[in-house]
């Protein structure tokens, strides 16, 4: 078969290799999650169509409503996942705490964890926008066999094995990384197959594209607000930048990853730790981001090297193209 027709199964298996001993745990596991994205797809394609729009009447443990494609994205992942006992633990945006998985005969010999938001940007579902669903995979700490703890869930983003996102957009495309750089497949609808469509995906080291919401500016710390008026310029010879803010994450970042550009959502008077959640949305993209030469930070750590202390932390991000957020720390830090 020619490289360029390469399905994600395939790809999968190839890259077996690359882990010395491999069980093929985490083959298995990531074909769950192709396997969950496809039953998602399907059903944020049809959302147009049905009777599955609007609130879901219930609120998640932020306080935020959730919408019913939420919970129908959570519920397909836990799922897959637990009925194909194929990981020990799984922590959700979407839940209060973490689950742990016993399997049928309660003896759970699988070494993963999973970390997910199963979907992210849903305040853009009912407007046929883009949204997406971000992966964090990591080894358990704790012996296997026994329960999984809290522990094994507050793992520094270092510790990742692999991590991605799914876009539901204009294709459905699944990127990920196993710390081998980072691979794009896209969704053949009418086959059901995904095929490697972007190999090697990666950052420019600068770009032109900024990306935050600006309707938040005057809640801003003055270290934000003078990094955008610095993007804005065109100081120095230096071009102004464009702005593009979807407010879908995974639709930010993929685009950004694909034209270069940098990604923000800062802690703010409004949100004082920020909007985003460390495990669920920050680890994996930072991951990603630096597995495509890109960079990951809170402004002045990086993100991938925050011990995290509780299960929904959020944490101030600033991402994309290496030198840009390069440029924005050297502003938070004046
Ligand atoms: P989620 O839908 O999982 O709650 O995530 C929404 C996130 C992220 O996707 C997006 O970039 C950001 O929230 C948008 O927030 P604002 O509407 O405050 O800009
Ligand atoms: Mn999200
Ligand atoms: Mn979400």
């Amino acid at each position: 078969m020619s490289k360029k027709n390469i399905t994600l199964g395939e790809f999968i298996i190839e890259n077996q290799q690359h882990f010395q001993y491999s069980s093929g745990e985490l083959s298995r596991l990531i074909n769950s999650i192709r396997l969950a994205a496809k039953v998602v797809n399907h059903e944020v394609n049809k959302a147009g169509l049905v009777d599955i729009l609007g609130n879901a009447g219930e609120t998640n443990i932020q306080g935020e409503d959730q919408q019913k494609l939420d919970v129908y994205a959570n519920e397909v992942f836990m799922q897959t996942l637990i009925n194909r006992e194929i990981v020990c633990g799984i922590a959700s945006e979407e839940e209060d705490d973490f689950v742990s998985v016993h399997g049928k005969t309660g003896n759970n010999e699988n070494k993963y964890i999973v970390l997910m938001d199963p979907l992210d940007g849903s305040s853009n579902i009912d407007v046929n926008v883009s949204v997406g669903t971000i992966f964090s995979i990591y080894h358990r700490v704790t012996p296997v066999g026994t329960p999984v703890t809290k522990e094994d869930f507050l793992q520094k983003g270092v510790n990742q094995v692999a991590a991605g996102y799914v876009v539901y957009g204009t294709s459905t495309m699944l990127v990920y990384t196993t710390g081998h750089g980072v691979n794009g497949f896209t969704l053949n609808p009418a086959m059901g197959t995904f095929y490697l469509s972007h190999p090697n995906m990666e950052f420019s080291e600068m770009g032109n594209i900024y990306s935050i919401n600006e309707g938040n500016y005057i809640h801003f710390d003055q270290g934000v607000k003078d990094y955008i008026k610095y993007c804005q310029s065109e100081d120095d010879g230096k071009e102004a930048y464009t702005s593009r803010y979807i407010g879908s994450l995974v639709s930010d970042f993929h685009r950004n990853m694909i034209k270069g550009g940098i990604y923000i959502y800062p802690k703010s008077k409004k949100s004082p730790k920020g909007k985003l959640r460390l495990l669920y949305e920050c680890n994996p993209m930072a991951f990603l981001a630096e597995q495509a030469k890109g960079k990951a930070s809170d402004g002045k750590n990086r993100i991938m090297e925050i011990k995290p202390t509780e299960l929904h932390e959020r944490v101030s991000f600033f991402c994309g193209s290496k030198k840009m957020v390069e440029k924005a720390e050297d502003f938070m830090n004046k």
